[in-house]
């Protein structure tokens, strides 16, 4: 491969070198026709190639929509995530790309974070072990990962300009393994730089972090990407080791760019370097071999859905169960109030770049009665609204056109941006949520990026009362109904926020049946030259004021309830942080009621990230945690009440009772362009540990309908020298009715240290399956590497003889077996 490469290089002008070295658009990099070298596609990830249309860049391909980062985390079962990354790597090939966005291995750092339900968890021995096994897997089918967001990452608040500042010690031991083994161990093609700037310096200008860490140190030979629009400069960013600006077209890595070659300011090495990293890429994946285009139509594959069912089986944490109120019993419950704005919906993922476009998604509602079908009755309850943003615009209430029977409403598409003559085209919408990308207006507008769009129709009132319009657009925008103008942000400096844009809403009262005219209207937005382009409009019906007593009365009525409650992607998204760690508003008294109406009341929680769970968790016995599942999440959970699945996830982050309880609160989310990462190594459970915060839910913890028991800990050599291997062994038997997996966790505890150290660290894990009475011995090797902590006086790892703790356990404060190994110098 090298010596192609370097015969290839010796052939290209300056010119086309750099012309590599930027995309040629949101998605594809630029080819050197002249001499057979192709364009590359990149999709994003995480959890799904979602990939934009060929024909019509503003379209999404249906894709698999696996469980969020979060929740593969939540299974620990490598084996079952590498298997994801293999049908990831699928599907990505499947849709025509070569590399996918993903994994995003950032540390959770605040519950707050906005994009933690894309990554792993606040540990950096899970998130390492998950990142090898999925960069694996992805790549086995010659599709490159682009391992992201290089790096500290650990917020979206001013995500684009903020400088994480920390310490050399917290980088080493926290916040790089993820990377570093990705790298190291599964030998990433590709890693993505962040946008914000670490201790002062931006990501993809960083050359600390790019050549002296990366490529030196760890000895990186792939490439490395800029997140989109991270780039800032031209010469430094070359320097500092960015090899590919994306998206194109360029801004820094341009003519400028050849230009600073030929006045000597960049050398032509670092740029023949450049070229070197996306050639190699492209030859790993076979870019040079194969044409590697959508295959045929975009398969749904059946295996694919057993995979993602079995991903969100093996993520759902069990996190409380007094009085074996789970799994529900099918002989003896008879009523089931289901309940709560989680319910009905498929809460699969959040939001933001990573969310996919799934063939199909599961409601719990809808899995709930496809499981129980006529046997057991099911009252559905809203409860209360959880909605920021009003609901999706309800085809079912439009009509396109006076004496029409089709639903939705007629869109009149201008290549301009004032409505003036014909338009380019007329059509019939019926999903109001459009996201143009930056430089591609409705393909049916070609001749410019300027356009404008007036859609026209009935709107016929399913009920009597008021109902609240609302429209949201990076973009000027408004909506009339019967020429009275509701809502919008026609001609306002608004709207120019990343994934965020606020709504303008208005309220209109009508009669049910009857028709109104209804008129929206689009254009571009005059002052800011913010690219993306996008309108959603949404619509609530009238809602009765006694949602919470209808719920309770359920309740009441039932053998069971069960409250679906969490978060959506208008709290959970990249873009923006969440504001608390609360559920949305009238969630908690929801519960509150609902379980005082029945005391076998089951929480479900739908979630990225932990959420406030003490005003309401002592009322309730059972509590099951879904995470962001992925589109087979609502038969999960089915599976799971009913005890066809045994649940087996543990959490990968720590539950504060209160947000003021978390490592960061007082450091979170910063000032003056800063955010100090005070906490230093103490990050998650290693905070809560030293300083004897008690969690609501601990790192590791996750329940069973089985139970396990622990015994014979052996630790061999129980004296050894420094760099010798230990054996650890320990029996683990199911002592239960129920055949179950356990996740069996090895924490270690430097008993005296010259640095301050973690009262426990996760240093490995297993999962394992065990059918009712059965015992099987888990063993581990420990080499230095688990000992070690990192010394920035000495630049490096070390190995401080003196006893350590073994502790293995079935969470990190559910220790049940410990034993101590000297070691010597
Ligand atoms: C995100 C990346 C993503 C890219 C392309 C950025 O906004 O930070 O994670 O891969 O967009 O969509």
């Amino acid at each position: 491969m090298e010596e192609r490469i370097a015969a290839l290089l010796c052939k290209m002008t300056l010119e086309e070198k750099i012309s590599l070295l930027a995309g040629v658009d949101n998605w594809h990099t630029r080819p050197v026709k002249r001499l057979g070298i192709p364009a590359i596609k990149v999709t994003d990830g995480p959890h799904g190639a979602r990939t934009a249309d060929e024909s019509n860049p503003n379209e999404t391909l249906p894709a698999t929509c696996f469980p969020t980062g979060v929740a593969l985390a939540a299974t620990w079962n490598t084996d079952l995530i590498k298997k994801v990354g293999v049908a990831l790597g699928k599907e990505t090939r499947a849709r025509g790309c070569s590399v996918l966005l993903g994994p995003c291995v950032n540390i959770h750092r605040s519950p707050l974070g906005g994009r933690n339900f894309e990554s792993y968890s606040e540990d950096p021995c899970l998130s390492s072990r998950l990142a090898v096994a999925i960069v694996s897997g992805i790549q086995s089918r010659k599709v490159s990962v682009c391992v992201k967001h290089f790096a500290l990452n650990n917020q979206e608040y001013q995500r684009m300009t903020i400088s994480s500042d920390v310490s050399e010690r917290a980088m080493r031991e926290i916040y790089f393994p993820s990377f570093a083994k990705a790298v190291k161990e599964a030998g990433a093609w590709a890693v993505m730089c962040s946008y914000n700037r670490v201790n002062g310096v931006y990501a993809s200008a960083n050359r600390r972090l790019l050549t002296d860490l990366l490529k030196g140190e760890w000895g990186f030979e792939g490439l490395v990407m800029s997140d989109w629009f991270a780039v800032h400069s031209t010469v430094p960013a070359a320097k500092a080791g960015l090899d590919l600006e994306m998206p194109g077209p360029a801004l820094y890595f341009n003519e400028t760019l050849l230009e600073a070659v030929k006045q000597g300011q960049v050398p032509v090495d670092i740029i023949d370097d450049k070229v070197r990293r996306l050639l190699r890429l492209m030859f790993n994946t076979g870019a040079f071999e194969e044409d590697i285009k959508v295959a045929g139509a975009v398969k749904d594959f059946p295996a694919h859905r057993r995979l993602a069912r079995a991903a969100a089986e093996e993520a759902i944490v069990l996190l409380k169960n007094e009085r074996n109120v789970l799994p529900l019993d099918r002989k003896s419950v008879r009523t089931i109030a289901v309940i709560g704005p989680q319910a009905a919906v498929a809460g699969i993922q959040g939001g933001g770049s990573a969310e996919v476009r799934p063939y199909y998604k599961v409601s719990p509602l809808a899995a709930l009665q496809k499981l129980c079908g006529d046997k057991v009755k099911i009252i559905y309850e809203l409860g209360c609204p959880s909605n920021i943003y009003t609901l999706p615009l309800d085809p079912a209430c439009l009509i396109s056109a006076k004496g029409s029977k089709k639903p939705g409403l007629t869109a009149a598409y201008y290549g301009n941006s004032d409505f003036v003559g014909k338009p380019a085209l007329t059509r019939v919408d019926t999903d109001f949520d459009f996201r143009w990308t930056p430089d591609a207006p409705p393909v049916e507008c070609s001749g410019g990026t300027d356009f404008s769009v007036r859609w026209q129709g009935i709107f016929k009132a399913p009920e009597t009362g008021l109902f609240r319009f609302g429209l949201a657009a990076n973009g000027w925008g408004r909506l009339y109904i019967d020429d009275t103008l509701v809502c919008g942000n026609w001609g306002e400096r608004r709207g120019g926020a990343d994934f965020h844009v606020t709504e303008s809403t208005g309220e209109y009262a009508m009669k049910s049946g009857r028709s109104y005219a209804i008129k929206i209207e689009f254009r571009k937005n005059d002052f800011e030259q913010f690219p993306r382009r996008s309108i959603r409009i949404g619509c609530d019906l009238p809602r009765p004021d006694d949602l919470l007593e209808r719920a309770a009365k359920a309740a009441a009525g039932a053998d069971v309830a069960i409250v679906f409650t969490g978060l959506t992607e208008e709290y959970e998204s990249e873009g923006f942080d969440r504001k608390n760690m609360d559920l949305p508003p009238g969630q908690s008294a929801l519960i509150r009621a609902v379980a005082k109406a029945n005391p076998n009341t089951v929480v479900v929680l739908n979630n990225g990230a932990p959420v406030t769970m003490a005003d309401w968790i002592d009322d309730v016995p059972a509590v099951v945690d879904a995470l962001f599942p992925g589109q087979e999440g609502g038969n999960a959970v089915a599976a799971v009440l009913f005890g066809d699945v045994n649940p087996s996830g543990k959490l990968p982050d720590t539950y504060p009772r209160r947000l003021e309880d978390n490592p960061v609160f007082i450091n979170y989310p910063g000032e003056s362009g800063k955010v100090l990462y005070g906490e230093g190594i103490y990050v998650g459970y290693r905070y809560y540990d030293a300083k004897k915060v008690e969690p609501l839910f601990p790192f590791g913890h996750g329940l069973s309908y089985t139970g396990f028991k622990y015994g014979n800990l052996k630790v061999s050599p129980a004296k050894a020298k420094v760099g010798q291997k230990i054996a650890v062994s320990i029996d683990i038997t199911n002592t239960g009715q129920t055949a179950g997996k356990e996740v069996v966790q090895l924490y270690v505890s430097d008993v005296v240290c010259r640095l301050a150290r973690p009262p426990r660290e996760l240093k490995a894990f297993k999962k394992i399956r065990l059918a009712s009475g059965a015992t099987q011995t888990v063993t581990f090797t420990l080499d230095d590497e688990v000992f070690s902590f990192y010394d920035p006086a000495l630049k490096d790892w070390t190995v401080e003889p003196g006893d350590f703790e073994i502790l293995v356990g079935s969470s990190s404060r559910d220790i049940r077996a410990k034993k101590t190994v000297s070691l010597d110098a």
